[in-house]
């Protein structure tokens, strides 16, 4: 619950992905450290959210909808207030560029402020009662329980706020982990968690998932699991609990979001989009565009203007300004793209800019790779970091069969100025994945747009609305007009 207090178990070194020089080379910065819980300790927490929830006649699910919003607003004044503790650390602890900190530190505090206006609207449509066939039904919505709240490193504020305040402000009580990389940076808003909820309601646990989460999991006493983070490790979670029918999932998953380029397209708006959707945040969102489909007659042009594109971005430390590509917060990641680069390269395909893939401690310089067919795992895999696989095709239904075959459904991006072509590919296509771009990058926002996907892309839907939806069960109290019930 935000509670502060000497330490003495288990610690974990924080290592920034900006490097320092060393006499013995460049060196990745230590930036500080954090206490990791015990299972035991975990399992403490469990207990502080099963005890406030105390099976729904807990003082935060029985509180008014109005009061509970009015512990949200002191909660995002006291967060405001620690915006620049926040976004140093977004900068030092995952790379995140300064205006792209900034903006992640913006959006979070406006999606608050979205999920408060969207909850006093839903609050007053349940004010109303409605009357069929002498039945008269006042419908609200009601908490699930327990939530145990996992966010992603690449957006580990905005993205687990997306969860963790629709989840928090239809009173449920909650469990919060913060990501591996992402954690320090939830350190200033602790005390505002603590000061703004009442006792074990927001319980925030720091440690290794494989040692805390599993216990938490086969205990049965979690009814909500939210994670924006990797398909695998949400089945994996999933399993671990014995009533898995009554565990609710609300996740964002991988993706491998296409852009189909057609013999039609607006070849300077597609780079100009591809780079945007392929680079910003060296290509570590789940949103990204991960590979490119390129009309064989255009290609050439295509990696010519890419390339040139590519070489303008500025590379640096996130503080400086006008920098896009910036260091890589996951230490295996340089050596996991360069194994997928070679591994293309030995079936046939070239890195063709100059530069591309190279290496140092945290740094990638995006790659192009082209030709790329199915044998190269850049074909399936989601690489989630500067490299960006391109695929010549020469008919349309090639790329609807990779979208049919792919085990992910997140987006797609189609590139044509041929309306008549553009609308004849949009039905194939939304029924592969769960948003089609026009002429435009995949993204997630605005954030009232519905975010989900298909096959192993995501389970719930989120969205300022569709999140307090999926954090609470619409229940009702239902008076039939009989002698007994006189109105
Ligand atoms: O990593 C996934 C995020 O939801 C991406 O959000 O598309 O707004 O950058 P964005």
């Amino acid at each position: 619950n935000g509670a502060m207090h000497p330490w003495d178990g288990e610690v974990h070194t924080v290592v920034s992905p900006v490097c320092i020089k060393t006499p013995e080379g460049l060196q990745r910065k230590v930036i500080g450290t954090y206490p990791l819980c015990s299972e035991k300790e975990a399992m403490e927490a469990l207990d502080a959210a099963v005890a406030a929830y105390d099976n729904g006649r807990g003082e935060w699910p029985t509180m008014s909808v109005a009061d509970r919003i009015t512990h949200v607003e002191k909660f995002t004044g006291r967060i405001i207030e620690k915006k620049q503790e926040v976004v140093k650390l977004l900068m030092w602890e995952i790379g995140k560029s300064y205006a792209d900190s900034v903006k992640e530190f913006d959006r979070t505090v406006e999606y608050i402020h979205a999920t408060i206006d969207a909850l006093k609207d839903l609050d007053r449509q349940s004010s109303r009662f409605t009357i069929e066939q002498g039945i008269v039904a006042q419908v609200r919505r009601s908490p699930l329980g327990v939530v145990l709240c996992m966010g992603p490193f690449n957006y580990p504020l905005n993205e687990t706020f997306t969860t963790l305040i629709p989840a928090l402000i239809m009173g449920n009580t909650l469990l919060f982990k913060p990501p591996k990389h992402g954690t320090l940076l939830h350190y200033p808003l602790l005390e505002a968690f603590r000061d703004s909820f009442p006792k074990g309601v927001v319980n925030t646990i720091y440690g290794r998932g494989n040692v805390i989460i599993p216990g938490l999991m086969k205990s049965g006493k979690i009814n909500v699991l939210t994670l924006i983070g990797s398909s695998k490790v949400a089945n994996e979670l999933k399993k671990l609990h014995p009533k898995v029918n009554r565990l609710r999932a609300i996740l964002g998953l991988d993706a491998k979001n296409a852009a189909i380029i057609t013999a039609h397209a607006d070849l300077e708006l597609a780079v100009q989009e591809t780079v945007l959707g392929s680079l910003s945040f060296n290509g570590q969102r789940c949103t990204a565009l991960k590979i490119i489909f390129i009309h064989r007659s255009l290609a050439d042009e295509f990696l010519k203007l890419l390339s040139a594109a590519v070489a303008k971005l500025k590379f640096g430390m996130p503080w400086v300004e006008g920098v896009s590509l910036t260091p890589l917060p996951e230490p295996h990641k340089p050596a996991y793209l360069k194994e997928c680069i070679e591994d293309a390269i030995a079936h046939g395909a070239s890195v063709i800019n100059k530069h591309g893939g190279a290496t140092n401690e945290s740094f990638v310089y995006p790659a192009i790779v082209y030709p790329v067919n199915k044998n190269m795992k850049l074909y399936t895999e989601e690489q989630f970091g500067p490299v960006i696989p391109i695929v010549p095709f020469d008919d349309l239904e090639e790329t609807i069969e990779y979208l049919i075959e792919s085990t992910h459904g997140q987006q797609v991006s189609i590139f044509s100025n041929d309306h008549v072509e553009v609308a004849a590919l949009i039905d194939p296509l939304i029924n592969q994945v769960s948003r089609v771009n026009i002429n435009c990058q995949c993204q997630r926002g605005p954030d009232a747009f519905p975010f989900t996907g298909r096959k192993d892309s995501a389970e719930g839907t989120l969205s300022v609305v569709d999140a307090l939806r999926s954090f609470s069960i619409r229940s009702l109290v239902a008076t039939k007009l009989n002698d007994a019930n006189k109105l």
